[in-house]
């Protein structure tokens, strides 16, 4: 049998000789792996040329104060920052005084600057905006030590921050967020960008401003429905990031209350500012902020936009946690608590619409991230993660928050 056997694996290996004969070959007898590498790499032409050590940005220093708007120059001098400063402000920062308000602060710093109004909002978080701006930098001949400030919405720090990040490959960025929702949420942590084809946030980067002003004085004129769609997102922040936070939420004796005093709109932010410095590229926790999205985008998107933002998403967010308590991701309970402090905040918490109709347009969502379904959820109050759902279990969610077939 023996010599059997060793005929024929000398016959095979005759036969295939001119087989292995073609490849060349590396001896790694009593060699180190590095060494066998370099041969490797040496002999198939793939020998490195050289590495460069790119650095990514250099840090965002985020302020916060009332009043603070008063010294936006200052605070940019302060960081060397003195460049030509083209601000753009959209009309709600303007009509409500807050553009001038910045003009004046720069001009006192005896810095150079022009004011680039825009409407703002989401409309204005399209390419052809960010062609009129780099129009109006180009007609001033803004070079690259010049300062993009962008003063307004959260659509329009996005706006301003992708124009940053792309004129000339890279100016600097300072944000001025005027609404709740951007101060606690769109003007931290980088991500700016524009709509494209009628998808959110299409084209963009990560780009984080050098100095993000947050003064709430700004938010004296937020009209209170757009003041409730940031208090969604605080709600948010709380639910998967800050029983604390919730508990402050909760202590508000109406929506209001939240102008008082910073405390809450400053606490909601420092949890945003942990989050980005775990995750700055949203490659793990920062997906935690996506909690109420994946529906909420569907019902946003499913309601032809007479839904705002917030509103979908505190719809989205009991969608979420119903399944949630369902599948006993989430202790009970956990629904009661977020649809009795939603609706004190005077947000919706479910829509008419049909699921049918809604729950495919999560396909997007689906899209974007490698073909699963995600929610992030909170296991506990204050303490957020993400988990896979089958098309089936979305569509229930939907179905919990969706009634009738008007939308
Ligand atoms: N980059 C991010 O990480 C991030 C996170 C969350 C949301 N966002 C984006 O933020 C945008 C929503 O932001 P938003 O809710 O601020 O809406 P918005 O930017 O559309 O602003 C709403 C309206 O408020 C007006 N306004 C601004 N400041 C005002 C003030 N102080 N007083 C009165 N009116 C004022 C604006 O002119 C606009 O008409 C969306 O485009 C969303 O995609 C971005």
């Amino acid at each position: 049998v023996h010599e059997d056997l060793a005929t024929t694996l000398e016959r095979r290996l005759a036969q295939r000789q001119p087989v292995y004969d073609a490849f060349e070959a590396v001896d790694t007898t009593g060699r180190s792996v590095d060494e066998v590498v370099r041969d490797v790499a040496a002999r198939s032409g793939l020998a490195e040329v050289g590495c460069l050590a790119f650095e990514r940005r250099r840090e965002s220093d985020i302020i916060f104060g009332r009043g603070i708007l008063g010294d936006l120059g200052g605070a940019m001098a302060a960081r060397g920052l003195r460049g030509q400063i083209m601000l753009v402000s959209d009309r709600g920062a303007r009509e409500a005084g807050w553009a001038e308000q910045a003009l004046r602060s720069l001009a006192t710093a005896e810095l150079q600057f022009v004011h680039v109004p825009i409407e703002g909002g989401e409309g204005d978080k399209a390419l052809a905006t960010v062609e009129r701006v780099y129009r109006a930098g180009a007609d001033r001949q803004l070079d690259r030590s010049a300062v993009i400030v962008g003063l307004g919405g959260g659509a329009l720090c996005d706006l301003a921050g992708f124009v940053a990040a792309t004129y000339l490959r890279g100016i600097e960025l300072v944000l001025v967020p005027t609404t709740l929702l951007a101060q606690v949420d769109a003007a931290i942590g980088g991500k700016v960008g524009v709509d494209l084809l009628g998808f959110k946030n299409a084209v963009g980067a990560f780009y984080p401003a050098r100095i993000v002003v947050i003064d709430p004085e700004t938010l004296s004129s937020v009209p209170p429905a757009l003041l409730s769609d940031g208090l969604a997102e605080v709600v948010k922040i709380a639910f998967v990031r800050s029983g604390a936070l919730l508990d402050r939420l909760e202590s508000l004796p109406r929506r209001e209350a939240i102008l008082a005093g910073p405390d809450i709109i400053r606490a909601a932010g420092e949890e945003k500012i942990r989050l980005v410095r775990i995750d700055p590229y949203e490659r793990g926790e920062r997906a935690l902020l996506n909690f109420g999205h994946t529906v909420g985008h569907a019902i946003e998107s499913g309601s032809g936009f007479r839904l705002s933002h917030g509103q979908a998403i505190a719809i989205g967010m009991v969608a979420e946690t119903w399944l949630a308590e369902c599948e006993g991701w989430c202790p009970s309970g956990t629904l009661d608590r977020l649809m009795a402090i939603l609706q004190r905040l005077e947000l919706p918490v479910s829509t008419a619409g049909d699921p049918d109709r809604i729950a495919p347009l999560m396909d997007q969502d689906k899209k974007r991230r490698d073909g699963r379904i995600r929610f992030a959820i909170p296991a506990d109050i204050g303490c957020g993660v993400v988990v896979e759902v089958s098309a089936e279990q979305a569509r229930a969610a939907v179905g919990h928050v969706a009634v009738g077939n008007q939308a």
